[in-house]
């Protein structure tokens, strides 16, 4: 693939208005989703979920692409269409999560370092023969006492270069994910820092295995006060943090930063991002890949029942209106107060 189809389809992920939807939720992460309505992980109740969720009338206005697990890749409709053709369909393009998880990293106690590049050649040359256009892959930066320290945050960089390199070898776009994560008792300047190192190091190791920046996207986390930090910063203060660490670490050739919701609540995902949006003049796109900031809300309308189906898919097309309006800078709680 020429680099000039890789930066389409880079381009295509982040239009004004749309972002990703990931919904590429690991067998045993879906459990946990599934856990909290009390509903079986089971195939069937799996496909049926995500079926309710990209049938969805209307979303594609506000959705550009969405993120596949390798088990929904190769699933179809209850009418036997497969689902990257569906969303082919509705002008939705099909990425896939590339990656097989954070492992323990061995001599750092409370690091891990994220696996799948054995025989990843293969598996997304077969992914993208299936009909995905772009992949993930997740690594977590767990904030704690004498901890990330620079071998933990080299070893992630690392395999997000060598991912990143590979998926552009097969054609795919990578989606590049350092997730600095929200637990813990760290200070919002804390966050930033550790962002900011991270970053650095990813572009740095990105550089070196000669990947195609303008063909690839950044999904990070939003630089947040740690979940039990006890001063909690307000939305403005996350929004200026954020661009500014960005502005510091990110280089201008990247098409769009399409955050990941990290365990904040939707509403205040939706508004971090419209903040961020209202400040303006960034060289990238800011725009969203949420999972739980747009499944939680749904999942939770659902609840397993079909009679359910048409009240989750409302609350679904909603927060991705509010998202979209984000991606403006013209959400408002207006928008919430209409749909309640
Ligand atoms: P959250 O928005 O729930 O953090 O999920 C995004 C994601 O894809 C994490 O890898």
């Amino acid at each position: 693939m020429k680099p000039y189809e890789l930066e389409s389809i880079a381009q295509a992920l982040v239009p004004p208005g749309k972002g990703i939807l990931a919904a590429d939720e690991s067998t045993a992460t879906i459990k946990r989703r599934f856990d909290s309505i009390n509903v079986e992980s089971t195939e069937t109740n799996r496909r049926a979920y995500r079926e309710m969720l990209f049938t969805t009338p209307g979303t594609e206005q506000f959705i550009s692409g969405i993120i596949l697990f390798e088990e929904t890749l190769r699933q179809t409709t209850q009418d036997g269409t497969p689902f990257p053709e569906l969303l082919a369909n509705k002008g939705i393009i099909s990425g896939i999560k590339a990656d097989t998880g954070p492992k323990d990293l061995a001599g750092f106690p409370g690091e891990t370092v994220t696996e799948g590049l054995d025989g990843l050649r293969e598996r997304l040359t077969e992914y993208r023969d299936l009909g995905a256009k772009f992949g993930k892959w997740r690594a977590v930066i767990n904030v704690g006492d004498g901890f990330p320290t620079q071998s933990g945050i080299d070893a992630n960089a690392h395999a997000l270069a060598r991912y990143a390199a590979i998926c552009q070898a097969v054609g795919l776009v990578p989606i590049v994910e350092p997730e600095v994560l929200m637990e813990g008792t760290h200070t919002i300047e804390r966050c930033e820092e550790i962002t900011e190192t991270t970053l650095k190091r990813v572009y740095s190791a990105l550089h070196a295995h000669r990947v195609h920046l303008e063909g690839t996207l950044l999904k990070p986390n939003m630089v947040l006060s740690g979940t039990s930090c006890p001063v909690q910063a307000g939305v403005e203060e996350v929004a200026e943090a954020t661009v500014r660490c960005f502005r510091r670490a990110v280089p201008a050739a990247v098409p769009g930063v399409v955050f990941l919701s990290g365990g904040q609540t939707a509403k205040l995902a939706t508004a971090h991002l419209n903040a961020m949006n209202a400040i303006g003049n960034c060289p990238w796109e800011l725009s969203f890949s949420y999972g739980r900031a747009l499944q939680g809300p749904t999942l939770e309308a659902w609840e397993g029942n079909a009679a359910n189906i048409s009240k989750a898919q409302k609350i679904f097309y909603h927060r991705a209106k509010c998202n979209s309006a984000a991606r403006y800078g013209k959400y408002t709680q207006q928008m919430e107060v209409l749909a309640a």
